[in-house]
């Protein structure tokens, strides 16, 4: 299975922090947005990685990242000309893609939980269709909206819907079969003028190959949308890591446990960051 990372967009909700800098690139806590759903990837398995970014800010991720040797991974990069939608990404990346699955996820959602790693590996145990996750918010018009029948039969998804008809939105991770690039190329733009996310995955309903996991009460996705939003997810992380001992979306270490790199590998990537805590942690883990 492939993986992509959308991370483009111009982040004007979080102007002026992202006036220069790309807002997938703003730290929480202690590690770049960017890290998360790169976890998450990682966590599912998936070593192939496509990061999708805007003609100004696709160096900087290569800067941070590079080709993922040092992670055992691979990271390739592609540029995304204007924000036409986050289907947009299957179109762009239907080269990495080939005739394989694929995962995509986006470059600003956090997910924590002791059952994620099961859900990926659910996900990716699915041979055919689609499967998304429905995870209940608060609030759910910014996002795209599960409507149930009487049965709890998935019937519609709506895209901000003014009045949500379930309170379980559809976070920003998406596993395909390969079918989703020819959706994705036939799908119309939406009133706001993108090719949405919803589109695709209503297609796989009306196909009848769409799977919406519910995520439970014990997972977290955060807001990385706004200040306090970003603010409330490094708070999270800083209360696990510290309480804890144990680093929350931690590549590297994800890298060593997977078995994608080996104890000298993470040797040399804990040694280039020695002068931080990052660093000695990634040390402290050889030490068991
Ligand atoms: C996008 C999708 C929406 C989804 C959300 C998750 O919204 O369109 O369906 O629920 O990501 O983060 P956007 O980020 O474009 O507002």
């Amino acid at each position: 299975m492939k993986g992509i990372v959308l991370a483009g967009g111009k982040g004007t909700r979080l102007y002026p922090m992202t006036k220069a800098v790309s807002k997938q690139l703003l730290p929480v806590f202690d590690k770049p947005l960017i890290y998360y759903p790169i976890s998450v990837l990682m966590l599912a398995g998936i070593k192939d990685i496509l990061i999708i970014s805007t003609p100004e800010d696709i160096g900087a991720y290569e800067k941070l990242l590079g080709d993922g040797a040092k992670l055992g991974v691979n990271f390739t990069f592609k540029v995304q000309e204007q924000p036409r939608g986050l289907a947009d990404a299957f179109i762009l990346g239907e080269e990495h893609i080939g005739g394989d699955r694929v995962c995509l996820v986006l470059g600003d959602n956090v997910f924590y939980g002791q059952s994620l790693s099961a859900a990926l590996e659910r996900a990716v145990a699915q041979p055919s269709g689609a499967t998304v996750f429905g995870y209940p918010v608060a609030d759910a018009r910014e996002f795209g909206v599960v409507e149930f029948d009487d049965n709890h039969n998935v019937i519609s998804i709506e895209e901000k819907p003014e009045y949500p008809k379930s309170k379980y939105a559809v976070p920003g991770l998406y596993f395909y079969d390969n079918s989703v690039v020819e959706i994705a190329k036939a799908v119309k733009p939406s009133v706001r003028g993108e090719i949405e996310i919803t589109s695709v995955n209503n297609e796989y309903l009306a196909r009848g190959e769409l799977k919406v996991e519910l995520l439970g009460r014990g997972m977290a996705w955060l807001d990385t949308g706004s200040p306090v939003g970003l603010l409330k997810a490094a708070e999270f992380v800083e209360a696990v890591q510290s309480r804890q001992g144990l680093y929350v979306a931690c590549i590297e270490e994800i890298a060593w446990r997977k078995g994608f790199i080996s104890d000298g590998g993470l040797r040399a990537v804990g040694e280039e960051l020695s002068m931080t805590e990052y660093g000695r942690y990634l040390l402290s883990l050889l030490e068991g």
